[in-house]
This record gives C-alpha cells, sequence and structure tokens, in this order.
C-alpha cells in the first residue's frame, strides 16, 4: 500500500496565526522516517500554497476568508483526489479544521456511503447563524453535511459530502447549543467525554467501528489535536481542558488499524507557536504510527 502526504498550511478558518506551520512541524516531527516500514511507498507531496492575504469579511454572511477558504478548498479536493484514484491512501496535514471541507470533498466523490470519524473537543457543526465566532474551522463538518454557505457546501459541485448517520464524533465537550440542536435533529452519533469516562474508550471504539462498519464503504478519520487533552497535545488554538489522553488515544489509533477501516485520514490545529517544544507535532506523528499499524504484532 501506497501512503501519498499533503500539506495544508491553512490558518484562514480562525484567528491565531502559526497553525499554517503545522505541516512543517509535523515533518520535522519525522513523520516519514515514522511510517516508511508501514507501507510499500511515501511520498510527500509538499505544501498547497495559501499564502499570506488579507482577512477580507464577507459583506452578507460575515464569515471571514470566506471566499479564499473556498479557493484553497478546491485546490485541496482535487490533489486529494488524485491520490484516492491513484489507489494511494491520502493523509493530509493541517492547518486549522477547515481544510476538512476540502478534504472531504476529494474523498467523498469516491464512495457511496463515506464515514467520518470526527475525532475532536468540538463538533465543528456551527453555520453563520450558530457560530459564536464566525470562524470557519468550527463549520466543517455542517459544512460536508450540506448545512452552511452554499460557496462551502457546494464545493466539488455536489452536496452532501456526507450523510449525518455515517458520522461519529468522538471526544467532545465543547459543543455550542446550535450545535447540540443540530446534533438531536440529525441524529449523529456522538461520544462525549461523559461517555469515554463511563464507558472506557475501548468499548467506544468497538462501538464505533461495529457501527461504521456495517453503514460505509470508507472511512474518513478527522483527528483535531485538541480532541486530545491539552496536558498531551497543547499546541492547538482552542484547547478545552478535560479531554482525551495520550493513552486513550493510542488506544483508540490501534483499534482502527486493527479493524483496518480507515481510507483516508487528516491531522489537523498543530500550532508550534503555542506549543511546548513540538510536543503537539510529536504526538500527532506517534498517533499516526498507532493508526497505521506499528504496534500490531
Ligand atoms: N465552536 C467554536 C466556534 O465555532 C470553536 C470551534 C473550534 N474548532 C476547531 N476546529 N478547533 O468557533
Ligand atoms: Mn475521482
Ligand atoms: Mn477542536
Ligand atoms: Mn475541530
Amino acid at each position: 500500500k501506497k501512503l501519498s502526504i499533503i500539506g495544508m498550511p491553512m490558518d484562514l478558518g480562525q484567528l491565531r496565526r502559526g497553525v499554517d506551520m503545522g505541516p512543517s512541524a509535523i515533518r520535522y516531527a519525522e513523520v516519514v522516517d515514522r511510517l516508511r516500514g508501514l507501507f510499500e511507498e511515501i511520498e510527500d507531496l509538499g505544501d498547497i500554497p495559501v499564502g499570506r492575504p488579507e482577512v477580507v469579511i464577507d459583506q452578507q454572511s460575515k464569515l471571514r476568508n470566506l471566499e479564499l477558504i473556498t479557493k484553497k478548498s478546491e485546490i485541496l479536493a482535487t490533489e486529494i483526489d488524485k491520490v484516492v484514484e491513484k489507489g494511494s491512501f491520502p493523509l493530509i496535514l493541517g492547518g486549522d479544521h477547515s481544510i476538512a471541507i476540502g478534504t472531504l470533498a476529494g474523498v467523498s466523490r469516491h464512495y457511496e456511503n463515506l464515514g467520518v470519524i470526527w475525532y475532536d473537543a468540538h463538533g465543528d457543526l456551527n453555520t453563520a447563524e450558530t457560530s459564536p465566532t464566525g470562524n470557519i474551522h468550527g463549520m466543517p463538518l455542517a459544512v460536508s453535511l450540506g448545512i452552511g454557505h452554499k460557496l462551502l457546501t457546494e464545493l466539488g459541485g455536489y452536496s452532501p459530502k456526507v450523510k449525518p448517520e455515517n458520522v461519529v464524533i468522538i471526544g467532545a465537550r465543547a459543543l455550542d447549543d446550535g450545535e447540540k440542536e443540530l446534533i438531536k435533529e440529525t441524529g449523529i452519533k456522538v461520544y462525549t467525554m461523559h461517555e469515554i469516562d463511563r464507558m472506557g474508550m475501548a468499548k467506544v471504539m468497538e462501538e464505533t467501528i461495529a457501527y461504521l462498519k456495517e453503514r460505509t464503504d470508507g472511512v474518513h478519520l478527522s483527528l483535531d489535536l485538541d480532541g486530545l487533552d491539552p496536558l498531551d497535545a497543547p499546541g492547538v488554538g482552542t484547547p478545552v481542558i478535560g479531554g482525551i489522553t495520550y493513552r486513550e488515544s493510542h488506544l483508540a489509533m490501534e483499534m482502527l488499524a486493527e479493524a483496518e477501516i480507515i481510507t483516508s485520514a487528516e491531522f489537523v490545529e498543530v500550532n508550534p507557536i503555542l506549543d511546548e517544544k513540538n510536543k503537539t507535532a510529536r504526538v500527532a506523528v506517534e498517533l499516526m504510527g498507532s493508526l497505521f499499524g506499528e504496534n500490531l504484532l
């Protein structure tokens, strides 16, 4: 099996600069070396150029950097589409979580029923109407469900990218009111920290895997490093205490490796400016090792 790495140095989905250096930080943590033995071939396709544009607020929707995020997401989607087309596994390095809009636009056209695991402290289910911040990195899951600004939802020329019943959120502990409503309306499966504490991560992953296995033909892992506790992953823009531990996260990745259900992945929100000696990028790379089976015998 072949792995294709794409860096997406996007920081336009939120206000804290530095997350555009996420791909560099993850490469500095030796991602390619770490994964080398786990694939027949690894190619690093480099970064998609994002540039340093001025912040532009869309007059009508009030969304920050709407047009630019749309434009860059289209480019990312096209690159990912090519990777999937040639039978390689796409691994995307973020960038803030708004990159998932492009990732899912590129991946999901190849599956009839794409599953998504959203590993995150947040739901990222906001719209311009419900968002407390106007930051697009709080919206990508809603967008992928077809809910949000047309420019974003129609990316790639089709919508939705995922059906709500094919989505599992893991690690949620900072859901906004509008997001909670949307979860109730759509029936998205959510394991908040409450369920993780109560059931244990092993049971959460067992259920998640069984659930997705029977209804999907591919599963995208969208891992926001803020899903982890800030003690383990401090280099993120929107940390929330009381998160998933380092060991629980490895267990989750190992169980996904064992189940062999993941067909694409992205690791987002690594911000080396806010980090402690690149700890968060290193954690990301270690989790990738587990996800791709380095601990399987
Ligand atoms: N819910 C908040 C918002 O909409 C925070 C979102 C954080 N998202 C993230 N990908 N870190 O702004
Ligand atoms: Mn295609
Ligand atoms: Mn988050
Ligand atoms: Mn997120």
